[in-house]
């Protein structure tokens, strides 16, 4: 399957684009590996005809908006997310209306037309820059993840209004069984997305993106580490680090570690068959690109600023 992915790639002028939450065998293949900022820097810049984007909806949608020339395939289009889902753009419109003097900022993870009533998009790496950027007075509303949003506010001392929306994967995860964990492993690092509930990220020794948590597990002297986050992460943490024990954190359910099931609808298989017939594809329309693509803009070029 590797060597008919590759000659396809090669044949067609294709780049593979996965994120860190994406099958083992599926990272292995791809021509780049990263979190939601990477991705969408590498989509802007690729010079591929086609990029196959293996992730979810919404980030395929973004390399669409940043590269609308480009065929962006998604090997299945039903890989959603349910914090993008959390926010329908018109309810969201609607919420806007009562906060008038209010700039919006919107995490990545969410709809094209929610980014089109978005003034700055950003994401768990750049997300308290952009925040600490803007004047102290300004009015802020942050959607659609009230998680991400309470941490920015508590780290910069804002009090942006936050839309109700969550990760159903970062939410799910069990204080009580990583206390135990933790009491059972009292050198390991517990390292948490700031995509979870206050009270995990009280007890975290690190909150950061996917690529800042894979950073700091290997540039840290620690040997043994909690990974607060989809569990598809550790497979590049242990390859960085072969020595190093990385021990997912458990769910609240009967499940020993925690996967996204919109992220794993995604299949080798499936990702083959999807170069091989360059569908499914992610199509839209010209104004929904227009509109959706200045807020990324906005954070792709305060990201160049801030040398991210
Ligand atoms: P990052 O990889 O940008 O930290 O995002 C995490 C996530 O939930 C993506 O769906
Ligand atoms: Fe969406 Fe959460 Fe899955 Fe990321 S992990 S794609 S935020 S549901």
């Amino acid at each position: 399957m590797f060597s008919e992915i590759n000659k396809l790639k090669k044949e067609k002028n294709a780049i593979i684009l996965a994120h860190y939450y994406q099958d083992a065998d599926i990272q292995d293949i791809a021509d780049y590996i990263g979190d939601s900022l990477g991705l969408s820097q590498e989509a802007a810049r690729t010079d591929a005809d086609i990029i196959v984007f293996a992730g979810v909806h919404f980030m395929a949608e973004t390399a669409k908006i940043l590269s609308p020339n480009k065929k962006v395939l998604l090997p299945d289009l039903k890989a959603g997310c349910s914090l993008a889902d959390s926010c329908p753009a018109d309810k969201f419109a609607a919420f806007k209306k009562l906060h008038p003097d209010h700039l919006v900022i919107s995490y990545i993870n969410c709809t094209a037309d929610l980014k089109t009533v978005t003034d700055i998009v950003c994401t768990s790496t750049n997300a308290v820059q952009i925040v600490e950027s803007l004047p102290k007075d300004q009015k802020i509303i942050f959607a659609p993840d009230k998680n991400l949003g309470a941490y920015i506010n508590k780290k910069t001392g804002r009090n942006m209004v936050l839309w109700n929306g969550a990760c159903m994967v970062h939410e799910i995860f069990s204080l009580e069984k990583i206390t135990k964990l933790k009491n059972q492993h009292p050198n390991a690092k517990l390292l948490a997305h700031p995509e979870c509930e206050a009270n995990l990220l009280e007890i975290a020794d690190y909150i950061g993106s996917t690529t800042g948590i894979l950073k700091y597990a290997t540039q840290s002297p620690a040997t043994e580490f909690i990974v607060a986050t989809e569990a598809g992460i550790i497979h590049q943490m242990q390859k960085a680090n072969p020595l190093k024990t990385f021990i997912p954190a458990p769910p609240n359910n009967s499940c020993a570690c925690n996967d996204c099931p919109h992220m794993k609808l995604n299949t080798l298989e499936k990702l083959y068959n999807c170069l091989k017939y360059e569908q499914p594809e992610i199509i839209l329309s010209e104004e929904l690109i227009r509109e959706a693509k200045k807020p990324i803009l906005r954070m792709l070029e305060l990201s160049a600023q801030f040398g991210l």
